[in-house]
């Protein structure tokens, strides 16, 4: 199968690292797969903040959702959408007509540069022969991340991951399995698909049935919806769009 293939169909999330530094030219490399992936405009609607302090580390490990394995991870790297860089250009120049502000629109774009550029690292990262994690809770605690990283108006994490080299457990560790191709891909239009089906692709996915499979719907529910973090992350992505919108 072709390299680049393998890495991808393979590619696993990895918790626990070997604990030695990462030598500086790898570490290059991963930023340097961000830097040249695509982004709208060529614009590089993003700050990336490599996070070396431990104590930044253990702080985030905290704030986000109590994940200890961030405060240990060799390295540690949160992307920030940033539209800040930009519009500090435009306000120096004269268009004769008023300079709109950033709005929700620059802010999913700036997004989407945002979260390109971070797979980008987790790829690059693959081939070197590290793992990593994504830390999707740092869209939670929006005021103490602000704080942890100084992060002024027009700049908002949006992405984080953590690397290093895996464990021999991590590499020994099952891949979770996935959705079948045609379960997820629809054709020219949108295919309305009901809770029946999408509990037979789950049922597919996960090799249960009967109650078993009524178990694990119901743990998940609790675990990943209705629970503490998805609440709070909620509450502060709006916070987030509201104060990016509001120039704060
Ligand atoms: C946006 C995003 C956020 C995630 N956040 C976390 C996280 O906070 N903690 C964690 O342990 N894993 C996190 N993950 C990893 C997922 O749990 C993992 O990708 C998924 O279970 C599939 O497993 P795999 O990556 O090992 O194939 C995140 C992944 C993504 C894409």
């Amino acid at each position: 199968m072709n390299e680049t293939i393998r890495l991808l169909m393979e590619r696993k999330s990895v918790r626990q690292f070997v604990q030695e530094p990462m030598p500086r030219e790898d570490v290059e490399t991963i930023l340097n797969a961000a830097v040249q992936a695509p982004s709208a405009g060529n614009m590089t609607l993003w700050t990336i903040i490599n996070v070396t302090d431990p104590e930044k580390k253990l702080a985030l490990s905290k704030s986000c959702d109590n994940q200890p394995f961030i405060a240990t991870a060799p390295l540690v790297l949160v992307f920030c959408a940033d539209y800040r860089r930009w519009f500090e250009v435009f306000k120096t120049l004269d268009l004769g007509e008023a300079l709109r502000t950033p709005g929700e629109g620059d802010f999913m774009l700036a997004m989407t540069d945002t979260i390109i550029a971070a797979h980008a690292t987790v790829v690059a990262a693959d081939a070197l022969g590290y793992g990593s994690c994504y830390i999707g809770d740092i869209i939670e605690n929006c005021d103490t991340q602000r704080e942890i990283l100084g992060l002024p108006e027009y700049v908002k994490p949006v992405c984080m991951a953590v690397y290093g080299k895996p464990t021999p457990f991590q590499v020994e560790r099952k891949k979770p399995p996935r959705f079948a191709i045609s379960d997820v891909v629809h054709e020219n239009s949108y295919r309305l698909q009901d809770a029946p089906e999408m509990i037979d692709m789950i049922s597919r996915r996960q090799g249960l049935e009967g109650e078993a499979l009524e178990r694990h719907l119901i743990a998940f529910a609790k675990r990943k919806w209705n629970c503490d973090f998805s609440r709070e992350m909620t509450r502060s992505a709006a916070q987030m769009i509201r104060e990016w919108c509001e120039g704060k």
